[in-house]
């Protein structure tokens, strides 16, 4: 395939031994601005264990497009903060592969600056709880604070209400008196200096069963967005990505989102192939024997989302 082939068919990075195309793609700022060149996203995965942080990597490195990885406060305590920023700086280095990594939902300044001086490449700093006032002034305060530990940090602020936890709830919460407006994403960048903005956008964090089923799809304001990227003149991502329409997610793209967060579709195929894995072999206790199914079934999982996300299907 040409890089012509490679460009119309979506993002695809260096690849070991390729020359970059538009400028050094280990720069996560390049990869975002290829991506909108050639109309694609950046998958976000959130990792908690070495069996998801494989499957994502080996998932990326198949398709050879860009990825990032992204670890909340509670995956960071679960794997050491230090710890998964050098797994992933040791694949970047490696295989010189376009693998970033982002502290996701960071709740507080004092673990932001955690994860930056350990390395981390973006900070997802969310004080979306906050009246948007409050908001706006402590992730202004968060924006300056991270880039004088590293200027080359990306911050992404958010706004709006997209619910908690990438989890299986119960009942899924009307958000709809939440969504961003291009107003306020305007004002919210201009005022607080971020890089990239994560809007509320019909998203939300998490699956129904019925989503888990595929019975039922996330729908996303295809409109809002194109007119919230218009206003915020940043990148723009998409959380809460599990579960969604598989068109309005392409749409999405198409108007303006960067980046597209997954999690709970990972969590699903982590937990479904951990128990394939223990059920083929009831005896079995090398770990090494049971969980490449579970590296696998996410695997899978993350393919798809990657696919889709880089005109790949
Ligand atoms: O930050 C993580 C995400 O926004 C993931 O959301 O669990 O609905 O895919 P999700
Ligand atoms: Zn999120």
């Amino acid at each position: 395939m040409n890089s012509s082939d490679a460009a119309s068919q979506g993002m695809r990075s260096t690849g070991k031994g390729q020359p970059p195309r538009g400028g050094d793609m280990r720069d996560i700022r390049n990869a975002l601005e290829l991506a909108r060149k050639n109309g694609v996203a950046l998958g976000h995965f959130n990792v908690a264990d070495l069996v998801l942080l494989k499957a994502v990597f080996s998932s990326a490195q198949e398709l050879d497009v860009p990825v990032l990885v992204g670890a909340s406060e509670g995956e960071r305590e679960f794997m050491g903060v230090r710890q998964i920023a050098a797994l992933v700086q040791s694949l970047r280095e490696e295989f010189d592969f376009p693998v970033f990594l982002n502290a996701d939902h960071t709740h507080t300044l004092k673990k932001a600056t955690e994860a930056v001086k350990a390395g981390f490449d973006t900070v997802v700093f969310d004080a979306s709880a906050l009246p948007f006032e409050q908001n706006a002034s402590v992730t202004k305060e968060a924006v300056e604070a991270l880039k004088t530990i590293n200027p080359a940090v990306l911050v992404e602020g958010e706004i709006g209400n997209i619910g908690t936890g990438s989890e299986i709830h119960e009942l899924s919460p009307d958000l709809s008196k939440y969504l961003t407006t291009p107003a306020e994403a305007k004002q919210f960048v201009e005022f607080t200096g971020i890089d990239v903005l994560a809007p509320a956008v019909g998203n939300m964090h998490g699956m129904s069963e019925k989503m888990v089923e595929g019975e039922k799809k996330k729908r996303l304001d295809i409109e809002r967005i194109a007119q919230i990227k218009t206003a915020a003149g940043v990148p723009l991502t998409l959380h809460g990505g599990s579960g969604t329409d598989d068109g309005d997610l392409r749409q999405a793209i198409a108007a303006g989102i960067s980046i597209v967060h997954i999690n709970t579709e990972l969590r699903v195929a982590w937990r479904n192939g951990l128990e394939a894995g223990l059920a083929a072999e009831p005896h079995q206790v090398v770990p090494y024997k049971i969980l490449p199914s579970a590296v696998e079934s996410v695997k899978q999982a993350a393919l798809a989302r990657l696919r889709l996300f880089n005109h790949l299907e």
